[in-house]
């Protein structure tokens, strides 16, 4: 008898944990990431070429919004900070894949940063060019990553100069959210 009023006493406490759980879920996944779609429209409009390099180059890991996979948010609000944040990672519950994690984890010297500041559009193709796409830095052709950009800022909602950001004109471009 003492057995059966404890087992659904442990029962109950189970049942409210678990709806706990469902709710906390719910409340992460109801916080918006990723630029709109919208601004991906837009940016497909403007940078084809970058669009669909980043569709078949970097949205597996980072979603076609930029929204974040297995990797960070890249595009939208609170994407691309100018100092890395060391937990967007962890903070991401997608990110499950441990070989991802001892890879980014090898990529730098114990208590290096972890990047560079992102100030400029340079910056951010220092970046990419050098260390995306993840398993394969550095593959892309120069051009390709620049159409990569391109079409990563418009949907950021950076504004670019006519005829696209390039190698003589990206230090001048900030992405620093105001
Ligand atoms: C295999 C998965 C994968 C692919 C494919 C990939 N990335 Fe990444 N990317 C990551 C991970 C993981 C990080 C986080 C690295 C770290 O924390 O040091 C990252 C970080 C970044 C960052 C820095 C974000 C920040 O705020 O620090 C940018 C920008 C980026 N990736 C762009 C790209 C672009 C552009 C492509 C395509 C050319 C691409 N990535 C392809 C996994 C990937």
């Amino acid at each position: 008898m003492v057995m059966s009023v404890r087992n659904s006493a442990t029962r109950r406490l189970r049942v409210v944990t678990i709806s706990l759980g469902i709710a906390a879920i719910a409340a992460c996944t109801a916080t918006p990431r990723g630029a709109s779609d919208a601004s991906v429209a837009n940016a497909s409009a403007k940078a084809a070429d970058g669009g669909k390099l980043f569709g078949q180059q970097c949205a597996s890991c980072h979603g076609q919004r930029g929204e974040g996979v297995t990797g960070p948010a890249i595009m939208g609000p609170g994407a691309l900070p100018v100092y890395a944040k060391e937990s967007s990672l962890a903070r991401n519950p997608a990110f499950t894949d441990p070989s991802e994690l001892a890879l980014r984890e090898n990529a730098r010297p114990a208590g290096a940063p972890k990047r560079e500041p992102f100030n400029t559009a340079k910056d951010l193709f220092g970046y990419i060019s050098q260390r995306m796409p993840m398993k394969s830095a550095g593959s892309l052709k120069p051009d390709e990553y620049w159409a990569i950009l391109n079409f990563m800022l418009v949907a950021h909602g950076i504004s670019v100069p006519d005829g696209g950001v390039n190698a003589s004109n990206a230090d001048s471009v900030s992405i620093v959210s105001k």
